[in-house]
């Protein structure tokens, strides 16, 4: 048997009808400019890197005891520069895609699923077509080749499925199932600061997890269904590259964490269990202009933190956690724990993750003194352009949306396919400012795709953006895809709408309500 309750939100359908029809003042585009017959971002070669990508059921250890049923991509180098695959791992979740700015890339994507399916280059600038959108769904057994120049900045970034059908979103079911893999850009402005690299480099993906008896997957069982569908799935495991934490033997230099939150709706965190401030380097969109330092980090689903961790004066003998630091918060701050299924999500059976308790992530098993001068760069990026805005910078306000049993909303309106609204036609080349007003009880993360955004402004309008404790660890600095809107706030995004024309999502990316409407799609026009 394969994950237990896979059958989506039972006895509450996942987007209202008569909320489809009361849905007005929007324009449904003829259809025809942005589909493209086959979808494929360049046409002509050649290609630097030629990749397999399939989405297949599969079996993997992740207790132990009895391996667990999953859905997970696997990958070929067809042809290519060595070294653009790397194992992650035992590749699940993976496998880790390595490309360089300015490569052409072309892949052709499998779909071995039973049910429809995309690939989402999260983070990228690439064309609609190639973006794994849901306008453009993979039937099961076909296939579909896509390409794209690598334009992006060094960072990382991620892929996922995003598929949307008739009942609703399907992204946070197959995420959790296991479809999801870290993608690394370099270019020449990371390569000349001379980071930790190799086995220096630690690429952490985050999610959380709950297992039935077997070590079979649970998604959303029984009484439980209804919170997860409201407040997002949150498992009681945290798995780290699809395993449990685990300890690793280190030497006194330099590490750098690149940490992926892959969850369906769990925030972390993160700090380091001996109380010393967090070394940010970098955030969605790759490094920052000059490192920070924070009490922990708030890392929200889809977002990525690039973190400096210097062990240089550490003994031999010691050793060091990343801790995520339970939080208080969820729909009704004032009934529990609920961020933890604590509070109600406890009263109906859920096992909980109890509030204020320190979850290991990674363990720093010192071991050995070794010399290597690498030290933190007073400045990463001098060359950190980010959009920029003047008084004149028209702004585009989007007012977040919450209602029992009938999903999540932006401007009080739900998903509708391709269906674009007068207020989401954007111009090419435009730069707007984008407010997300969130007077909900939840934290929404907010995702726009196609791009990368700098966050301008972050205001509070009531008291309720304390009461979650993730503030003092928001990291604002740098180039983001994906802005957390705790309650009761309004945060301010600038962004760009360059080189590609069309349909785009932008949308929450607690997958959960993702898929229960909080997205729309906007129009990039000429
Ligand atoms: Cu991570 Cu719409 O995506
Ligand atoms: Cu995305
Ligand atoms: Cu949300």
């Amino acid at each position: 048997k394969l994950l237990v309750g896979i059958g989506g939100f039972a006895g509450i359908s996942a987007v209202s009808p008569t909320f489809l029809l009361a849905a007005c003042n929007s324009e449904t585009p003829a259809g025809s400019d942005n589909l493209a017959a086959t979808p494929h971002g360049v046409e002509k070669g050649p290609f630097d890197v030629n990749l397999r990508l399939r989405a297949q059921p599969d079996t993997v250890p992740i207790l132990p005891g009895t391996p667990s049923e999953v859905w997970r991509y696997k990958a070929d180098l067809t042809k290519g520069s060595p070294g653009t695959l790397t194992p992650l791992g035992e590749s699940y979740p993976g496998p880790l895609i390595r490309l360089r700015q300015g490569q052409r890339v072309r892949i052709q994507l499998e779909n071995r699923l039973p049910e429809d399916t995309t690939v989402h280059w999260h983070g990228l600038h690439v064309p609609p077509d190639v973006d794994g959108q849901p306008r453009l769904p993979i039937k099961p057994g076909d296939d579909m080749t896509v390409a794209f120049d690598v334009r992006d900045r060094a960072g990382l970034y991620w892929y996922h499925p995003h598929p949307h059908g008739p009942d609703g979103g399907r992204v946070g079911f197959q995420s959790y199932a296991g479809l999801a893999g870290p993608l690394v850009i370099e270019d020449d402005i990371e390569r000349a600061l001379g980071l930790p690299d190799g086995e220096q480099e630690l690429i952490l993906i985050l999610q959380d997890r709950s297992f039935a008896g077997d070590n079979e997957l649970t998604y959303l069982d029984g009484m439980g269904s209804m919170m997860t569908r409201m407040q997002g799935f949150l498992g009681d495991r945290i798995l780290v590259n699809g395993r449990p934490p685990e300890t690793r033997d280190v030497g006194t230099r330099a590490y750098r964490l690149r940490i992926l939150n892959g969850s369906n709706a769990r925030i972390y965190k993160l700090a380091w269990s001996d109380g010393e401030p967090v070394t940010v380097i970098g955030t969605d969109g790759g490094l920052l202009a000059k490192p920070q330092r924070l009490p922990y980090v708030t890392l929200a689903p889809a977002q990525r933190v690039d973190v400096w961790v210097d062990l240089s004066q550490a003994e031999v003998g010691q050793q060091l956690s990343l801790v995520s630091e339970q939080y208080r918060g969820g729909m009704m701050g004032d009934m529990g724990d609920m961020g933890d299924m604590g509070g109600m999500g406890g009263m109906m059976g859920r096992s909980a993750l109890p509030a204020g308790a320190q979850l290991d992530l990674l363990g720093l098993r010192i071991t050995q003194r070794v010399r290597d001068g690498r030290s933190l760069p007073l400045n990463l990026d001098s060359e950190l352009a980010t959009p920029s805005v003047t008084a004149a910078t028209p702004i585009r306000r989007f007012e977040l949306g919450m209602r029992m049993m009938r999903g999540f909303s932006i401007n009080g309106r739900q998903f509708e396919g391709a269906t674009v609204a007068d207020d989401e036609i954007v111009a090419l080349g435009d730069t707007e400012i984008w407010e997300f007003v969130n007077d909900t009880m939840m934290p929404h993360p907010m995702h726009v795709h196609g791009l990368q955004f700098a966050v301008i402004g972050r205001q509070s309008f009531s008291d309720r953006r304390g009461w979650s404790g993730l503030d003092a660890g928001l990291v604002d600095a740098g180039l983001h895809d994906t802005v957390l809107v705790l309650p009761g706030e309004r945060v301010r995004v600038a962004l760009t709408f360059n080189d590609f024309k069309g349909l785009y999502v932008y949308h929450c990316h607690n997958m959960e309500h993702e898929d229960n409407g909080m997205m729309r799609y906007y129009r990039v026009r000429a």
